[in-house]
C-alpha cells in the first residue's frame, strides 16, 4: 500500500498503528551482494566471544604494530581498546588505497550552485592535498603531536583534507558545525585549548554566499574572554584569490591558505604512528548544563568501529557511490562521510548546501547524475523532501540498493515514503540509533539478515548488548511495552574515551547511574547510560523514544536547553529563561523560549526579538526559537526550580500534569491563556499529541 492510498489518520491513530508494524524483507538482489549475508556473523559477535569478536573490525585496518590486549578494563569506565597497537588514521584512509585505486574518486564534492562543476577528488589527489596541508599545519602552524586544532568549516573538501592532515600528524582535530555561531565556536576553541582556528571566508547556502569569516573574529574574541588566545586563523577561500567576507583580515593573525600553500607544493609528510589509544578528535555536544562536552574519540578503537559498521551496516563496497547527506560538522559526518567510508576505500559524496535548493528535486538529481547507490540522511531531511517534493523521486533515474536514517525517531509514515517513493521500493533500509558519544551505530538491523520494521531501529548491533532499566536499575522486560532507560551493558571500540578536561563529569553522566560496584574492574558492573527512553518489542527490536534529559532535538541536532537559556540571559532585560520543545512537522522539534523580565520592565516585542537574536548569536540559527513568550513569572517548585514540563505542556497544547506541588500554581492558567490564545491568533493549529509525544513532554526536564 502506498502512502497516497492510505486514508488520513490522526497522529494518535498512527501511534496505535505503530505497534502493529509489519516486517519488510530486503530485496533478494541486495542480499546477493551484501557484505553481511551469512547469519554466522551474528554468532561470531555473540556475548561469549566478547571482546575478541572486535578483532574482526580491527583487522579491516592496517596496523603498524599489532595490539597485545583487546580490551583493558583496569581503569573503569575509561576502557582501552587494542592496547599496544599502533596505527595512523590518515594512512588507513588514504595512503593504503593508493596501490589499488589511486585514481578512483575518494570524494565527489557537489557545490550548491548548480552551474558550478562538481569536483572528483581521487585518492591520489586527496593524498597530495592532505600532505600539503599537513606540512603547512606543522611548519607554519607549529602544531605538534597531541595539540588541538579547531575547524569551523562548512561542507567543502577542505574540511576532510584538514581532518586527515591532523590525523596524519597525530594532532587532535575539533570541528565545530559551520552553522554554529562565532561565540559557540569560541567557547569550544577555549575549552579544547586550540591555538589555531581553521575557517573559510564564505560558503553557499540557499543560493547565498554566506559571510563566514566574520564568525572567526567573534570566536577569537569569545575565546579571549575565556582567557584563551588564538595565535593563527587560517582562512580558506571558497573561490581562491577572491575574498568573500566583509570582515578584515587581522595582520599577523589571519592568513589565506591559498597564499600559503604554494610553499608546500609537493610536500610529503610521514604519517605519525600513533598508539591505538591516542585521541583522534573531539566532537562537542550539548549536555544538561551550559558547558559543552568535548567527546574524545580514540584512533584505533574508533576507526575499527566505523570501518566495521560501515562495512556491515552501510554495506559499503569499494566500488559503491555512497552519499551521506549530512554535515561533517556532526558525528554522523565524521564517522560516515569521512572515516568509515574512506577506511573502506569507497567513493564518498559531499554536498555543500541545502537539500531542497534550488528545488525539491536536487537530491534526486545528484543521485541520478553521480549514480549514487547508497543514500544516508536524517528524518528531518526526509520529512522536508517529502513535504516539498513528494513525487519528485519518480522523475529521476536513480537506483539505491541501501538507505539509512539517523538522528531522531522516524515516524512509520515518513519511513514508508522513504522506502516506497524515495527508494522506489528497491532498497534495504537501516534505521541507525546512536550518539555523538558512541562513535558509531548502537542499534540497527543488519540489512541483509534482519527484516526492517518501520519506526524501530532494530536490535543492538554486532557486539553491542543493550538493556532497558527502570529508574531503580531493575531490568524492564522485553516485549512488556514498558518504557525505560536504554543502556548498553558492555564497552565497544567506538565508545568515547572521556569528556575533554572533565573526566569526573564523564563518569557521572554516563556510568554512575547504573554502576553496580565502583571498585569493580569487571565491565559487567558498568552499564553505559545513553540518556534515551526506549521500549523493546518481544522480537528484540528497540523503539527509541527520545532524550530523557533536557536536550531538544531540532532537525536531528541536540541543543542543550541550558545553553539556549544562558544565551537568553545575555539580554540585559531578562531575569529568567526556560527553553522547551514543541512538535514541529518538519524539524521534529522546535524551540520555544519563555522569559521573565527584571522587575519594573514592561514586555515588548523589542525584548523578544533581542532574545531571538542573542540565541542566534550564541548558538546559531538552528536554535532560533519559534516563539519567545514574555511571562510575569515561571511555574516553580517550592525549591525555586522552573518546571519545564509545565510550560512544555502549554506550548504543545497538552496536559500540564500535576501542578499541585508548585509554589505558584495560579500562574499556570495565566500563562496558558496568554500563550495559547496568541498561538491560535497567529494561526497555529493545535494537534493532539501521540501517546509517545505526550510522554516526552511530561518527562521533559524530569531531572528537576
Ligand atoms: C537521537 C546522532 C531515534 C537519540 C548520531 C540520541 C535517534 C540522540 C536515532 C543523539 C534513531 C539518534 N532513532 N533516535 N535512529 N539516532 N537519535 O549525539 O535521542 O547528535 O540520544 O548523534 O539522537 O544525537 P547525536
Amino acid at each position: 500500500m502506498t502512502t497516497e492510498q492510505e486514508p488520513q489518520v490522526s497522529e494518535a491513530q498512527i501511534a496505535v498503528h505503530w505497534r502493529e508494524e509489519d516486517y519488510l524483507q530486503p530485496p533478494a538482489k541486495f542480499i546477493g551482494q551484501a557484505n553481511a549475508a551469512d547469519p554466522a556473523i551474528i554468532e561470531r559477535f555473540a556475548e561469549r566471544s566478547f571482546p575478541d569478536c572486535f578483532k574482526e573490525y580491527a583487522d579491516l585496518l592496517t596496523w603498524d604494530s599489532y595490539w597485545h590486549t583487546t580490551l583493558d578494563t583496569s581503569e573503569p569506565p575509561f576502557w582501552k581498546w587494542f592496547v599496544g597497537g599502533r596505527l595512523n588514521a590518515c594512512y588507513n584512509c588514504v595512503d593504503r588505497h593508493l596501490s589499488s585505486r589511486r585514481n578512483q574518486a575518494a570524494f565527489i564534492w557537489v557545490p550548491e550552485p548548480e552551474a558550478e562543476e562538481q569536483q572528483a577528488i581521487t585518492y591520489q589527489e586527496l593524498y597530495r592535498r592532505v600532505n600539503e596541508f599537513a606540512a603547512l599545519l606543522r611548519d607554519f602552524g607549529g602544531v605538534q603531536v597531541g595539540d588541538r586544532v579547531t575547524f569551523h568549516l562548512p561542507m567543502v573538501p577542505e574540511l576532510p583534507v584538514a581532518m586527515l592532515a591532523c590525523a596524519r600528524l597525530g594532532v587532535i582535530h575539533s570541528e565545530v558545525f559551520g552553522g554554529f555561531s562565532g561565540a559557540a565556536c569560541g567557547g569550544r576553541v577555549a575549552d579544547s585549548g586550540s591555538h589555531i582556528l581553521v575557517t573559510m571566508d564564505g560558503y553557499y547556502r540557499n543560493g547565498q554566499l554566506v559571510d563566514h569569516k566574520i564568525k572567526a573574529d567573534e570566536a577569537v574574541a569569545t575565546a579571549r574572554e575565556q582567557g584563551h588566545e588564538v595565535d593563527k586563523v587560517l582562512v580558506w577561500r571558497r573561490h581562491p584569490g577572491q575574498y568573500a567576507s566583509a570582515s578584515p583580515m587581522v595582520d599577523g593573525r589571519d592568513f589565506f591558505v591559498d597564499e600559503l600553500l604554494p610553499d608546500y607544493r609537493g610536500a610529503v609528510v610521514e604519517p605519525v604512528s600513533m598508539p591505538a589509544e591516542a585521541p583522534l578528535f573531539l566532537m562537542y555536544t550539548s549536555g544538561t548544563t551550559g558547558r559543552p562536552k568535548g567527546c574524545q574519540h580514540s584512533t584505533g578503537g574508533y576507526l575499527s568501529y566505523v570501518a566495521g559498521t560501515s562495512k556491515y551496516y552501510q554495506d559499503i563496497h569499494p566500488d559503491d557511490t555512497y552519499w551521506c547527506c549530512a554535515d561533517i560538522g556532526w558525528i554522523t559526518g565524521h564517522s560516515y562521510i569521512v572515516y568509515g567510508p574512506l577506511a573502506l576505500g569507497t567513493t564518498s559524496v559531499m554536498y555543500e548546501g541545502v537539500p531542497t535548493y534550488p528545488d525539491a528535486g536536487r537530491v534526486w538529481r545528484i543521485c541520478q547524475r553521480l549514480g549514487v547507490n547508497i543514500f544516508h540522511t536524517a528524518p528531518t531531511t526526509i520529512r522536508m523532501l517529502r513535504k516539498l517534493g513528494p513525487d519528485e523521486p519518480a522523475r529521476y533515474d536513480y537506483h539505491l540498493k541501501h538507505m539509512t536514517t539517523v538522528g531522531e525517531p522516524i515516524e512509520p509514515e515518513v519511513w514508508r515514503w522513504y522506502h516506497d517513493v524515495a527508494g522506489k521500493g528497491e532498497a534495504a533500509i537501516v534505521d541507525t540509533w546512536w550518539q555523538t558519544e558512541n562513535g558509531g551505530f548502537l542499534g540497527s538491523t543488519l540489512p541483509a539478515l534482519q527484516p526492517m520494521k518501520p519506526g524501530s531501529c532494530g536490535p543492538g548491533v554486532l557486539g553491542v548488548y543493550p538493556v532497558i532499566y527502570d529508574e531503580d536499575g531493575a531490568t524492564v522486560e522485553a516485549g512488556s511495552g514498558r518504557a525505560g532507560n536504554i543502556c548498553i551493558r558492555n564497552p565497544w571500540p567506538g565508545i568515547f574515551q572521556t569528556i575533554w578536561g572533565q573526566p569526573d563529569r564523564f563518569v557521572q553522566l554516563y556510568y554512575e547511574k547504573y554502576c553496580r560496584d565502583k571498585n569493580s574492574t569487571d565491565w559487567r558492573d558498568w552499564p553505559y547510560f545513553a540518556g534515551d527512553g526506549a521500549v523493546q518489542a518481544a522480537d528484540g527490536y528497540f523503539r527509541i523514544l527520545g532524550r530523557v534529559d533536557d536536550v531538544i532535538n531540532v532537525a536531528g541536532h541536540r541543543l542543550g536547553t541550558k545553553e539556549i537559556e544562558s544565551a537568553s540571559l545575555t539580554v540585559e532585560e531578562i531575569a529568567e529563561a526556560a527553553a522547551v520543545p514543541v512538535m514541529d512537522e518538519v524539524r521534529g522539534r522546535a524551540v520555544e523560549v519563555y522569559v521573565a523580565l527584571k522587575p519594573g520592565l514592561a514586555p515588548s516585542e523589542d525584548v523578544a526579538n533581542k532574545v531571538a537574536l542573542a540565541i542566534d548569536r550564541e548558538i546559531g540559527k538552528i536554535a532560533r526559537p519559534r516563539h519567545v513568550w514574555i511571562v510575569t513569572d515561571m511555574p516553580k517548585t517550592r525549591s525555586g526550580k522552573i518546571m519545564r514540563r509545565v510550560i512544555a505542556g502549554i506550548s504543545n497544547f497538552a496536559d500540564v500534569g500535576d501542578v499541585s506541588t508548585l509554589a505558584n500554581p495560579e500562574i499556570v492558567e495565566a500563562i496558558r491563556h496568554h500563550v495559547q490564545s496568541e498561538k491560535v491568533a497567529k494561526g497555529e493549529v493545535p494537534r493532539e499529541l501521540t501517546a509517545q509525544e505526550a510522554e516526552e513532554i511530561k518527562a521533559f526536564g524530569r531531572a528537576e
